[in-house]
């Protein structure tokens, strides 16, 4: 399809680079506000209610009424996505309190700003699934209520450029007692004595859609799940994965000069990743 955009901006649609917001939007000037990323197959949603009721809770979580119902917001989206239609799309979705006067006390009732974009889903590359990705690990530096999906992403973009000057892809945050938490834009899975283990759904990490789903489909073919803190030291760790949206799981093959496993993409990682792959094309046929 051609490039042209369209974007809905606070009740109209409109060509991407036409799209504005006021330069006193408290999104723009204090990240007051909060979003969501989904994916669509061949114009079938990959698990949108559960993304739309995460944005409610991260609306709640920072008192940000929502500027219309779920269901109105889902029509939004599909309209939003039908206007670019991409065989592999991901749809962004952000919700800030408003625009008003420079105050960090938001004053009266303001109208909350409303944006759609839908663009084409990026693909991660043959040569990164081939070897797998690297990673660094860093001191969690964030604001201790991860579960919300804020748009104040500082601490992220800091980690991810930490993790470019190393020529690694994903920086993955550890607290005090250095358990492995989740990635700047990912969350993290480990397989450890043939158990799939990843970091209890708490303050500390997003309640990542695709981690659910990776769980969900281990489950059903008979893996064991584990949601407990884990370290990169535990003896019987053999694989590590990242998940997100826009990566499925992607298998992760060294941390911080670290070889996990063998080196190569864990076959249980594989494995996952498989599964969730047809989930999606299943999708597509819907
Ligand atoms: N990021 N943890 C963090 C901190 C994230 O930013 C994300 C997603 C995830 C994975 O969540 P999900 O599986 O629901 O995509 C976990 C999105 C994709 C982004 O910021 O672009």
């Amino acid at each position: 399809m051609n490039q042209q955009l369209t974007a809905y901006v606070n009740g109209r649609f409109t060509p991407l680079e036409d799209a504005t917001i006021h330069i006193e939007d408290r999104g723009f000037q204090f990240a007051d506000g909060i979003y969501e990323v989904v994916a669509c197959f061949a114009g079938t949603f990959l698990d949108l209610q559960p993304h739309l009721e995460r944005l409610q809770r991260s609306c709640e979580g920072v008192r940000i009424p929502l500027p219309c119902s779920l269901e109105e917001m889902a029509t939004l989206v599909q309209e939003t996505y039908k206007r670019n239609p991409f065989e592999d799309a991901m749809v962004y979705i952000q919700i800030t309190r408003g625009a008003a006067p420079r105050s960090h006390l938001p004053q009266g009732e303001l109208t909350p700003t409303l944006i759609i974009t839908s663009r084409n889903l990026p693909k991660p590359s043959d040569a990164k699934l081939a070897s797998g990705v690297k990673a660094i690990t860093l001191q969690d530096i964030r604001w201790k209520h991860c579960e919300i999906k804020s748009i104040a992403l500082l601490a992220s973009v800091l980690g991810k450029q930490e993790a470019a000057l190393k020529n690694a892809d994903e920086a993955f945050w550890l607290d005090e007692e250095a358990h492995v938490l989740e990635g700047c834009a990912t969350n993290i899975l480990a397989i450890i004595d043939g158990v799939l283990v990843t970091h209890p759904l708490d303050h500390q990490v997003l309640g990542g859609i695709t981690r659910n789903m990776a769980i969900r489909v281990a489950k059903e073919h008979g893996l064991s799940v584990e949601e407990r803190p884990w370290k990169l030291t535990e003896s019987g760790l053999t694989e590590a994965m990242m998940s997100s949206t826009t990566n499925a799981v992607m298998p992760i093959y060294c941390i911080n000069e670290q070889i996990i496993g063998d080196g190569k993409p864990g076959k249980t990682t594989m494995q996952i990743r498989g599964w969730m792959l047809e989930a999606m094309d299943a999708l597509r046929r819907a």
